[in-house]
């Protein structure tokens, strides 16, 4: 099956829709996408709808806008507008959900090495609470979760399988689709760390198997700072009790009860950034327009040139694993400190970031790494830029 891809054209449009990209050459995609116009004038609107009318009255005239933020979301994930909920980032996302499942001690959590800092961090919480177990299954020969190895991993007492789909710190692409048919067979509940692939790559929850997913606004998708969200199906509504509640995830009955409301939105709290999810939905709908197929196709061809240019640049050291990669590209530069290596990309007015052992202690130090550098590309990105950041770094390494 052939993938479709973007046009010459598509990529200019995108690049006249992004604000930035005649500055600067942004390859930290990872980190924030570059603003979105159209998401951007919409924040802005709200804001200015806001301070005209007050933000209460905004709210309700924007409603129909704030209701395209669940068919916008669901559509991009496949899943149903009522099992999405708006949160204000991809991390308090998933803990509204890890923090509302009702560990016993001797439960076990099976998770990878490519698992986000803050949610191990939550796990060995849980461990301190509750007396759970952690589970690492180890890499395959590719770099990415050894399936096999999770098989036998699952037990009895495994309560869930938390995976995270593309690290912050590789361009490895876990095969989420595969964990989905393994955690399916032994009944075990699969969250899905969503954050790097919601925007980059296609995500279909239903067809990946996974019961919960959560995801950011800032990165890929180049929605608002602020703005996350998160999945949670209907099958599984049951097993979570939001950790917290409030007047919008529930309704106060009488003196002695309440009630959650249906659906995912019992995860959400009622006060919200309302102009940042009304400019996720617009960013969302925007890459559905222009195809997340095309998008993540691009996304991937365009890493790979980097991977392969940098490949070729004496001095220049690759760092990513997986069968399959994304489009976030790690290196370091023979003899110099990545923040050494960022801070003069930016001084060249590029992009990129850093990842640390600190957000990867399963990870880059087993690799023999302290840090490497990452740049990330997304679409609107050029073969131009891929050029000419590697001729820049090339002078470093001279
Ligand atoms: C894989 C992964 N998960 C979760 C997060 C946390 O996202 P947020 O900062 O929106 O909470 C990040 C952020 O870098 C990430 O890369």
């Amino acid at each position: 099956m052939t993938v479709p891809s973007l046009s010459k054209q598509d990529v200019e449009n995108l690049r006249q829709d992004t604000a930035g990209v005649e500055e600067l050459i942004h390859f930290n995609n990872a980190g924030t996408g570059l603003a979105l116009k159209p998401c951007l004038t919409a924040v802005k609107d709200h804001l200015d709808l806001e301070a005209r009318l007050g933000g209460y009255e905004a709210a309700n005239v924007a409603k129909s806008d704030l209701d395209a933020f669940y068919t916008a979301l669901a559509a991009l994930i496949g899943c149903r507008p009522h099992e999405i909920a708006y949160v204000e980032n991809a991390t308090r996302a998933w803990d509204m959900a890890f923090y509302g499942i009702d560990f016993r001690e001797g439960d076990r959590i099976v998770t990878g090495r490519s698992e986000y800092v803050s949610n191990f961090v939550a796990f060995l919480q849980m461990k301190k609470r509750r007396g759970i177990e952690i589970d690492i299954v180890e890499d395959d020969q590719d770099g990415q979760i050894d399936l096999k190895a999770l098989k036998a991993t699952i037990g009895p007492k495994t309560r869930l399988v938390a995976l995270t789909h593309i690290p912050t710190f590789s361009g490895l692409i876990n095969p989420a689709e595969e964990v989905g048919e393994i955690a399916r067979a032994h009944k075990v509940l699969y969250l899905l760390d969503a954050c790097q692939s919601a925007g980059q790559i296609p995500l279909n929850a239903r067809e990946i198997g996974c019961h919960i997913l959560s995801g950011t606004g800032r990165k890929y998708l180049r929605g608002p700072r602020g703005t996350g969200f998160l999945h949670v199906s209907d099958n599984v509504l049951d097993q979570i009790e939001p950790p917290f509640t409030d007047l919008q995830s529930a309704v106060w009955v009488d003196e002695t009860s309440y009630e959650l409301v249906p659906g995912a939105r019992r995860f959400e709290t009622w006060e919200r950034y309302v102009a940042g999810q009304i400019g996720l939905a617009v960013a969302t709908n925007y890459a559905i327009g222009v195809g997340m197929e095309k998008i993540g196709e691009r996304i991937c061809t365009l890493a790979g040139e980097l991977r392969t240019a940098l490949s070729a640049l004496p001095g220049v050291a690759l760092h990513d694993k997986g069968a399959r990669k994304g489009g976030i590209v790690t290196f370091t530069v023979e003899g110099e400190d990545p923040q050494q290596t960022k801070h003069r990309l930016e001084q060249a007015g590029m992009n990129v970031s850093v990842s640390s052992a600190s957000s990867a202690r399963i990870d880059l130090p087993l690799r023999g790494l302290d840090s490497v550098v990452r740049a990330s590309v997304h679409a609107f990105n050029t073969e131009a830029e891929v050029e000419r950041f590697v001729k820049t770094l090339g002078t470093f390494t001279r």
